[in-house]
């Protein structure tokens, strides 16, 4: 198969140009491993505000530290693009786009299918598709490479797929924010549309990953990416059910965790919180059960887990009601600061936030709401929450003159002690206060 042994050898030599489409939380630090791995990199995305920091060598990715931005920019083996035509001239293109949920809880598709399109409109010969966004098993064989076949030009000679082109499915593990893994050290699962293009998309992850886990096929790869976020969702619910359950009989259920992970097999710890956040999983689990039905199965643990964890900022905001009127005070006209706006600790990012909701149910009943986020200095553009708010300065002043402090997200940055020294009242989500010593009482919650 000369289309084959020409991408092998060029992969191999580190001849193989790598477009990624979409350069976000994913798409970036991947375009960097790559990079890293000696290949020619170029990005594309539709946001031109992205290519331009990226030419400036300007971080929009506040997490990642201006390093990565700037090596690339400074790099001659890494340019950026708005010029979808320059797909023909990639030898191997990675689709790294939003995969959302529609008004109706329904897979959103229309990014990925968009840049497939993108990529059929100069599919030629010797070119290697890998798809790494987040989906339902078979989309890549179902979806994207008709849509992509489907936008060839009229009269474009015939391609085989696994013999002229190759296609294939690799998961994205990133988790923005966490110091022990790096794109380069979390192993990698790929899983070709057929043996052919799993070998080349191996043989391309390892160059710049250190365990990259070949399967059986794509539908495996999609699987196992939708199978490691349910067990998340799934085991997240349960532990936020725990806590409502053993809050009341006295019992803290961090301890109950810490304790039960003494166990050194068949026990991992999960930890309650405020609610779900960010692009993954609460969302991921439903591009499941839209596809499940098409067997005609419900996925039962995955519509309980979801009940549980969008009850959970009603749940925070009824403790911290509760918490308020122990203390003698009404939550209408309550003075509450909101601690911690993004979803998870030390990024920045406001996606699907559930401190948003718990903004807007305290002040639906009434009370005067604030916020503390040292990463995210202004309230952002949200589909569903618009609001006129800036970060608050954790001052001895305005701690004191609060009724309550909410903890909705513990970043290593905030500073815990003040908050235990002056502020009255704190209801803790996420049992940031635990060894914190000051004046506060505090409520878990
Ligand atoms: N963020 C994470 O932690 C994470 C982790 C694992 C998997 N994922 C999955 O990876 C995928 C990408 O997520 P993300 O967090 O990087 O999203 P993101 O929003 O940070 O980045 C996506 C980028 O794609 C661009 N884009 C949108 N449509 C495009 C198009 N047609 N052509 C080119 N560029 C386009 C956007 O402008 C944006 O820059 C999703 O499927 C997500 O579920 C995300």
């Amino acid at each position: 198969m000369p289309a084959f042994d020409d991408l092998k050898r060029r992969i191999q030599s580190g001849e193989a140009l790598v477009g990624i489409i979409g350069l976000g939380y994913v798409g970036l630090p991947l375009a960097h491993a790559l990079h890293e791995g000696g290949l020619p990199i170029l990005g594309f995305d539709i946001d031109e505000s992205k290519i331009v920091a990226l030419k400036e060598g300007r971080n929009y990715l506040k997490h990642l530290g201006p390093e990565m931005v700037q090596s690339l920019s400074k790099s001659r083996r890494f340019s950026s693009t708005t010029d979808f035509s320059r797909l023909g001239g990639v030898d191997v293109a990675i689709i790294c786009v939003p995969t959302p949920l529609g008004k109706h809880q329904e897979p959103d598709l229309s990014f990925v299918l968009d840049s497939a399109r993108a990529v059929g409109r100069t599919l030629r010969a010797g070119q290697l598709v890998v798809l790494e966004s987040t989906t339902y098993p078979g989309t890549t064989r179902d979806d994207m490479v008709p849509a992509m076949l489907g936008a060839r030009p009229k009269g474009a000679g015939p391609l085989v797929c696994g013999k002229d082109y190759f296609v294939a499915f690799s998961p994205e593990r990133e988790d923005p924010g966490r110091k022990s893994h790096t794109t380069k050290t979390t192993p990698k699962l790929v899983g070709g549309v057929d043996a052919a293009s799993g070998e080349l998309a191996t043989l391309l992850y390892r160059r710049a990953i250190q365990h990259v886990v070949p399967v059986s096929t794509a539908e495996v790869a999609e699987s196992a990416k939708i199978l490691e976020n349910v067990f998340r969702a799934v085991n997240i619910a349960l532990v936020n059910e725990l806590k409502m359950i053993l809050t009341p009989m006295g019992i803290d259920v961090w301890e109950v965790i810490e304790a039960a992970a003494t166990k050194p097999f068949g026990f991992m710890p999960f930890y309650p919180g405020p609610g779900l956040g960010g692009h993954c999983i609460p969302i991921d689990p439903f591009y499941l059960t839209w596809k499940a039905r098409e067997v005609g199965r419900p996925t039962r643990f995955i519509e309980l887990a979801g009940e549980i964890n969008t009850s959970m900022p009603h749940y925070v905001v009824d403790q911290t009601a509760r918490a308020l009127n122990d203390h003698g005070k009404a939550m209408k006209g309550a003075r509450v600061m909101v601690v911690g706006l993004a979803y998870k600790p030390n990024v920045d990012d406001v996606r699907e936030t559930p401190a948003a909701e718990v903004i807007d149910l305290l002040a639906e009943q009434g009370a005067v709401v604030s916020y503390h986020d040292p990463l995210v200095p202004a309230f952002p553009h949200m589909r569903k929450h618009k609001k006129d708010m800036k970060s608050q300065a954790l001052t001895p002043e305005t701690l004191a003159s609060l009724d309550c402090v909410l903890i909705v997200t513990n970043h290593d940055v905030t500073d815990w002690k003040a908050i235990a020294e002056y502020a009255p009242l704190v209801v803790d989500t996420r049992n940031a206060m635990k060894g914190a010593q000051g004046r506060a009482r505090v409520v878990k919650a």
